[in-house]
């Protein structure tokens, strides 16, 4: 199936394993703040559980980690903050990636990239293309990412490629244009620290994702916890608008009978 057809067109096929799973990585402060820790502790402490959870996806042959990161609402904290914030994206960029790159992961990061500025952009330039080829697992960064941002951008940059066929646009011709256009839509959400929301993550591409909501926060979960939120994705029936008499139907033939 092509990348760029909507999910909501064509069945994915449904594997055990969900081929993306987009997370976000929520409940670093609060983690902090129990300990009686600064908040910057809980990011610090955030970082080792992505390095888990990539182990984790490689191990049970996940294609494709999408994080968020920073949200374009995340400039609203206090500078320290979001310097702190800054500097964990930058370490990751030099420090970690030459590590990625030997465990065979693609890298590639998402967002409105220019307001981190020309060095941190550079980094990232080079952090492409040095594991452009790698195919083990495709990890994605989300930063300075809004899914209304990523819309809209794509919106302008369709008008601006095909202006003769405006009123006219289909899902299939905007789809290229979005951030994270050479992914499949992901297929489970996890959303760690206990809210119940989308926070302007990947809305155009989660439009018939599994949604997992736990009230673990992102510096305590692991891998039981991610085998916690797989369990449940393989419970579910994915429809896509249809019925249930209709995926049992279309089944292939190879499959064993749904009762008996
Ligand atoms: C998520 O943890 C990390 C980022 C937003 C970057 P928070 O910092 O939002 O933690 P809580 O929600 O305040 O506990
Ligand atoms: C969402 O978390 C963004 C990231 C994890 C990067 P927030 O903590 O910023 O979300 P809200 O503000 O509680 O919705
Ligand atoms: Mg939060």
């Amino acid at each position: 199936m092509s990348t760029h057809q909507s999910s909501t067109e064509t069945i994915p096929a449904v594997g055990a394993v969900p081929r993306h799973v987009a997370v976000i990585m929520d409940g670093n402060g609060r983690w902090a703040k129990r300990r009686f820790l600064p908040r910057v502790a809980g990011h610090h402490r955030g970082v080792e559980t992505v390095r888990t959870l990539v182990r984790a996806c490689i191990e049970r042959g996940v294609q494709y980690l999408t994080l968020f990161a920073f949200s374009s609402e995340n400039w609203r904290r206090p500078p320290e903050e979001v310097g702190v914030l800054t500097q964990l994206l930058r370490t990751a960029l030099t420090d970690e990636v030459q590590r990625l790159h030997r465990n065979g992961i693609r890298l590639r990061v998402v967002g409105d990239l220019a307001a981190f500025g020309p060095a941190l952009v550079a980094d990232i330039d080079r952090a492409h293309a040095l594991t452009q080829d790698n195919d083990r697992l495709t990890l994605t960064v989300a930063a300075n990412y809004g899914g209304r941002w990523d819309i809209l951008h794509a919106a302008n940059a369709l008008a601006l490629a095909q202006p003769e066929r405006a009123g006219s646009w289909t899902e299939a011709e905007l789809a290229p244009f979005l951030a994270m256009h050479y992914a499949p839509e992901p297929d489970l959400f996890i959303r760690t620290g206990g809210e119940q929301r989308i926070s302007n993550f990947l809305l155009w591409q989660l439009a018939y994702t599994e949604l997992y909501f736990t009230e673990v926060v992102w510096p305590d979960f692991n891998e039981v916890e991610f085998d916690r939120a797989i369990e449940s994705y393989q419970r579910r029936e994915r429809r896509f608008g249809r019925t249930s008499e209709q995926l049992k139907a279309s089944a292939p033939a190879s499959a064993p009978p749904a009762c008996c």
